[in-house]
């Protein structure tokens, strides 16, 4: 992602994820949903000095996207959360324990060695189901490979354990938060690659 990509590509997460399950458990509503994730994504994840991230594009636009950062910044330390409170407090509002409910608990699943955590990964609406996300995992993994990494993930969506089963993903943990069943997905390191 060039720094040019990052309002497209929160424009996207924020499409993608408006119907998400956690999100509207968290937001409320599809609005404030939407607008949560747009606004969230860039300080939560793609402003983050570790944040790895991979833009789709076709002729004329960003059309999906995938974040991941590698264990141990892919949680945020304290010294990260302080200068950003103010921040997401404005974006969240009285959305805020509900977010810090979600994201403490989806902490608690994070394997303690090392790994890419990937997320979020949202393709566009109009462009979903024609293999953007299929694309943007192939390239990912392929970097994941080469560096001989694992790889983790949490999901909320049926159809994607499926898709995520796909890449060699299995589930390792189950957790029901906001009411919401959530899935901890894990793959192993590839023994092909080179060493990091
Ligand atoms: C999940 C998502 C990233 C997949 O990207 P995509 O470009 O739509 O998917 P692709 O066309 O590459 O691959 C299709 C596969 O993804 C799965 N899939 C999940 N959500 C889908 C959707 N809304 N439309 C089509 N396929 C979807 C299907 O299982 C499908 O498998 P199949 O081709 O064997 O039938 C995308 O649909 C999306 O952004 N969804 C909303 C946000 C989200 O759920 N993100 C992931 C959170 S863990």
């Amino acid at each position: 992602m060039q720094g040019a990509d990052v309002d497209e590509a929160c424009e996207i997460v924020g499409l993608a994820f408006a119907d998400n399950p956690s999100t509207l458990a968290v937001a409320g509503d599809r609005t404030s949903a939407l607008r949560i994730m747009r606004a969230g994504v860039r300080i939560a994840k793609f402003d983050r000095p570790c944040s790895c991230a991979l833009v789709a594009s076709d002729a004329r636009r960003a059309v999906g996207v995938l974040n991941a950062a590698e264990w141990p910044g892919c949680q945020m330390s304290m010294r990260e959360k302080i200068p950003s409170a103010f921040a997401m407090i404005r974006i969240m509002g009285v959305a805020l324990p509900r977010m810090l409910k979600l994201i403490g608990a989806r902490a608690g699943h994070d394997p303690r060695e090392r790994h890419w955590h990937v997320g979020p990964i949202g393709v566009h609406p109009a462009a979903q189901g024609r293999g953007v996300g299929k694309a943007l995992l192939n390239a990912f993994l392929a970097m994941a490979d080469e560096h001989r990494s694992p790889a983790f993930l949490e999901t909320d969506v049926d159809k994607n354990v499926e898709l995520y089963e796909k890449f060699g993903f299995e589930v390792v943990g189950e957790e029901k938060i906001l009411g919401i069943s959530n899935r901890f997905m894990w793959r192993a390191a590839s023994t092909r690659g080179r060493i990091a």
